[in-house]
C-alpha cells in the first residue's frame, strides 16, 4: 500500500490528503480481509446452513404463537427454532386412554399454576415444579403425555433436541445451552422438554469431553437459578425408559415424578377401545377377552395388534378382488355371485384381533431371543 506513494513522501512528513487516503485505504483493506476471513470461516462452519435455517423457522414460529416484539440474540434465535406452537399440537388428553390418574396429577400439580399464576402471584409455594419426570418402559404414552400438557397448559413448549446444543466450535455449546434458559425466562410461561434425557443428561463420568461435561454443569447451574425468582414460569420436563442411568444430580432437580407403567387390563381394554374408536367393528367382537390376553403389553404395541388386524381385512379385499377378476377373464362370473357389499371392506372380526396377537406374541419372542445375552446362545 506504501508502494502507491511518491517516493520521496516516504522522506518527508505526509501530507493531509495523503495521510487520508492512506487511511482510507487501510480502512478498505481491513473490511475486504474481515469479509473474506468471515466468508472463508462460514463456508468451513458445516452447520452454518443449517443456523440460517434455523433462523427463518424461528422467525416465522415466533410470529405464528405471537411472540412479538422480544429481542433475541443470535444463539436464542437458534433455540428457538425448537419451538412448538401448543395449538398446532395434534396430541391432546382425549387421545390418552386409562392414565387418567396421571392426567389428574398433572392437572393439579403442573397445569394449573401455570394457568391460575394470576391469583397467587407472588407466592414461592404456588409455583409450578421446576422439574418433572416422566418415567416408565417405552411406548406407554410419556411423549403423548408431554405433549399434551403443553397443549393443556398453553404454555411455550420448547421440544429440545440434544444435538442442537453441540457445536464443533469451543465454548459455542455453553452459550447455546445459556441461550435455552434465557430464551425460556423471555418467553415464559415456557416447558423445556427433553425426551430421551438420559442420553442427554446421562451419569458423569471421568470419560466424558470436556465441552460435555461443562456443559453438563453449566445446564444445572442454569436450572438452579430459576429457583431464585418466584415469578419465573419455566419448567423442565423430561421423559426417559431409563432413569437409572439419568445423572442423580439431575433427578434431584425433578422431584416431581410420573411412572408411566405398563398399562393392566383394565387400562389396555381403555387403550383398545380408543384404538379402535373409529373403526367399522364386528357386533361379536369382545374387546375385554383382547385386554386380557394382552398382559404386558404397551399402549404401542396394542396400536401396532390393532393395525395388523385392520391390514388382514384389507389383504383378504385385495385377494377376493384377484379372484374375482381372475374369475372374470375365465368368463366363469355369474352376475349373482358378485358380493353385495364388493365395494366395502369387512368389519374387523375377533379373528382379526386374535391373528395380530399372534403376530406380536411371535414378534415379541424373536426380539426376546435376539437381546439374550451371547452366553444363554446354545452352540451348535
Ligand atoms: N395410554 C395410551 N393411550 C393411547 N395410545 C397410547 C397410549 N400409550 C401408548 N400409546 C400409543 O403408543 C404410541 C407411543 O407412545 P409414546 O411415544 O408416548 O411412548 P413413550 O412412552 O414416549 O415411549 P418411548 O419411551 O419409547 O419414547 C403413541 O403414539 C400411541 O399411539
Ligand atoms: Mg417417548
Amino acid at each position: 500500500m506504501l508502494n502507491d506513494l511518491p517516493r520521496e513522501a516516504l522522506l518527508r512528513p505526509l501530507t493531509r490528503t495523503e495521510v487520508v487516503s492512506l487511511l482510507l485505504r487501510l480502512t478498505i483493506f481491513g473490511a475486504a480481509t474481515y469479509y473474506s476471513i468471515k466468508w472463508v470461516l462460514e463456508a468451513m462452519d458445516p452447520t452454518a446452513k443449517q443456523k440460517s435455517q434455523a433462523k427463518k423457522r424461528a422467525e416465522q414460529l415466533m410470529k405464528r404463537i405471537g411472540v412479538e416484539g422480544v429481542k433475541l440474540t443470535e444463539y436464542e434465535m437458534n433455540i428457538a427454532s425448537q419451538l412448538v406452537d401448543p395449538n398446532t399440537m395434534k396430541v391432546s388428553w382425549r387421545d390418552i386412554a386409562g392414565l387418567d390418574e396421571i392426567i389428574n396429577e398433572l392437572q393439579d400439580t403442573v397445569i394449573l399454576p401455570f394457568q391460575k399464576r394470576h391469583l397467587l402471584a407472588g407466592s414461592k409455594l404456588f409455583q409450578p415444579p421446576k422439574g418433572v419426570l416422566l418415567f416408565g418402559p417405552p411406548g406407554c404414552g410419556k411423549t403423548m403425555i408431554a405433549k399434551a400438557t403443553a397443549k393443556a397448559s398453553g404454555c411455550k413448549f420448547i421440544n429440545l433436541q440434544a444435538s442442537t446444543l453441540t457445536d464443533m466450535w469451543y465454548g459455542e455449546s455453553q452459550k447455546l445451552t445459556a441461550a435455552v434458559f434465557s430464551l425460556a425466562v423471555k418467553l415464559q410461561p415456557c416447558i423445556i422438554f427433553i425426551d430421551e434425557i438420559e442420553s442427554f443428561l446421562r451419569n458423569r463420568s471421568s470419560l466424558d469431553h470436556e465441552a460435555t461435561a461443562m456443559m453438563k454443569a453449566q445446564f444445572m447451574s442454569l436450572w438452579d437459578g430459576l429457583e431464585t425468582s418466584s415469578a419465573t414460569q419455566v419448567m423442565v420436563m423430561g421423559a426417559t425408559n431409563r432413569p437409572q442411568d439419568v445423572d442423580p444430580a439431575i433427578l434431584r432437580r425433578m422431584p416431581t415424578t410420573f411412572h408411566v407403567a405398563l398399562p393392566d387390563t383394565k387400562q389396555r381394554y381403555a387403550i383398545l377401545q380408543l384404538i379402535l374408536a373409529e373403526e367399522n367393528l364386528s357386533s361379536t367382537i369382545n374387546l375385554k377377552d383382547i385386554a386380557e390376553k394382552t398382559e404386558g403389553y404397551s399402549g404401542s404395541d396394542l396400536r401396532e395388534l390393532c393395525r395388523d388386524a385392520a391390514m388382514y381385512r384389507v389383504r383378504d379385499y385385495v385377494r377376493k378382488e384377484q379372484m374375482r377378476q381372475i374369475a372374470h377373464q375365465l368368463g366363469e362370473v355369474q352376475e349373482k355371485e358378485t358380493p353385495v357389499d364388493e365395494d366395502r371392506l369387512r368389519p374387523i372380526t375377533q379373528l382379526d384381533l386374535l391373528f395380530g396377537l399372534d403376530k406380536m406374541r411371535e414378534s415379541k419372542r424373536g426380539t426376546a431371543n435376539e437381546l439374550r445375552p451371547v452366553s444363554d446362545v446354545p452352540l451348535d
